[in-house]
């Protein structure tokens, strides 16, 4: 079996890199003997929920915090090196709260997917989800999308609706669109290992 080896990002809670971490134990990071195995979870947050998941599932963990350098530029320099290490073939942006810069993007620009709580190019940015909601939308999301050097401007690789309900708070909505994510992350992932990506620029699918 051919297995490609996946680095994730994540600053927070890290229900998507769980979700990862249980179909990949589960075979559903595989489609027809291709997949993915999660070797190394980097973060940016010292406590995020996502570091203790990933050592309670035996996998390698690092952490680059911006605070400890003077600029952006030296923390994407040593961010990029940080995930270098784990040699992955794609790195999985999962709840990563941090754009990622130029140096990363030379290394990693067109093997790094993201997932954002929102139908892009609506909503992009930290607060996707207050923003629908705030707006009056009856139909939101999420999107999984090539990472780019914009704010979740880049190519888009699969979408899945979540209807807004009238009562709906942003915790409401957010846990119905996370449910969603959850497995258009992990269809998106599979898919990833198993076909490649190509990407004009714009446009992305799964193939190569
Ligand atoms: C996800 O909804 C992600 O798209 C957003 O923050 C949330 C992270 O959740 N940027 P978790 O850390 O994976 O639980």
């Amino acid at each position: 079996m051919s297995i490609k080896n996946l680095v994730v990002l994540a600053s927070g809670g890290g229900t998507n890199l769980e979700a990862l971490l249980v179909a990949e134990q589960a075979g559903e990071l595989a489609i027809d003997g291709v997949g993915g195995r999660i070797v190394a979870v980097v973060s940016d947050v010292p406590d995020a929920g996502a570091l203790e998941i990933a050592r309670a599932f035996g996998v390698a963990t690092a952490v680059v915090r911006p605070a400890n350098f003077p600029d952006r530029a030296l923390w994407d320099e040593a961010l990029t090196k940080a995930v270098s290490a784990f040699s992955p073939d794609y790195v999985i942006s999962a709840g990563f709260m941090r754009i990622l810069g130029s140096t990363f993007l030379s290394s990693f620009g067109g093997l790094t997917i993201n997932t954002h709580p929102a139908l892009l190019p609506a909503f992009p940015g930290a607060h996707g989800v207050s923003d629908a909601l705030a707006y009056g939308v009856k139909v939101t999301g999420c999107t999984v999308h090539l990472v780019d050097a914009g704010v979740d401007t880049g190519p888009i690789l699969a979408q899945a609706a979540v209807a807004v309900q009238d009562d709906d708070t942003v915790a409401s909505l957010h846990e119905r669109i996370k449910e969603a994510e959850r497995r258009l992350l992990v269809e998106s992932v599979a898919k990833l290992c198993a076909f490649g990506v190509q990407s004009d620029g714009r446009k992305a699918t799964f193939g190569n």
